[in-house]
């Protein structure tokens, strides 16, 4: 396993400034506890494809399928407003599932803490490479 900047930090509502200039959060993955970085305004999609958390995306992030829900354990006020498109999407679930979010529709705007039940169980145990971002497990 190659984690690397392990960050000593623990997570809070504190707005960071990135390389860039934008404000910055983080986005911790559970069950996992696994902190990443989000750039302000990025979906939560486009925060695991950089960081190589496995979240699927049928649709390639159209708001077509649903295959990218997430569930949110805190930080929904963190998160873009749902639109009708994605609610719609949810909605055809009808599975009872509280607190989610479609990945490729939240944006975020504060920390976060999400997670999906489709998650493979090699990810929580097996090889995940750090990006060269903050990162650390809990
Ligand atoms: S990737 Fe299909 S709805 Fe998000």
């Amino acid at each position: 396993m190659a984690i690397k900047n392990i960050m000593v930090e623990r997570p809070t509502n504190r707005t960071r400034t990135s390389i860039g200039g934008g404000k910055s959060f983080t986005m911790t993955w559970r069950p996992l506890n696994l902190v990443v970085m989000a750039e302000e305004g990025q979906t939560i999609l486009e925060v695991c494809e950089e960081n190589r958390i496995p979240l699927e995306h049928h649709c390639g992030g159209n708001c077509a399928c649903s295959s990218c829900r997430v569930i949110v354990h805190e930080g929904m006020g963190a998160l873009s407003t749902i639109e009708e498109d994605e609610l719609n999407q949810l909605d055809d679930l009808e599975d009872g599932i509280e607190n989610a979010r479609l990945g490729c529709q939240a944006r975020v705007y504060g920390d976060t803490q999400v997670g999906s039940p489709t998650t493979p169980q090699s990810f929580a145990t097996g090889d995940h490479e750090g990006t060269g971002r903050q990162l650390s497990f809990k």
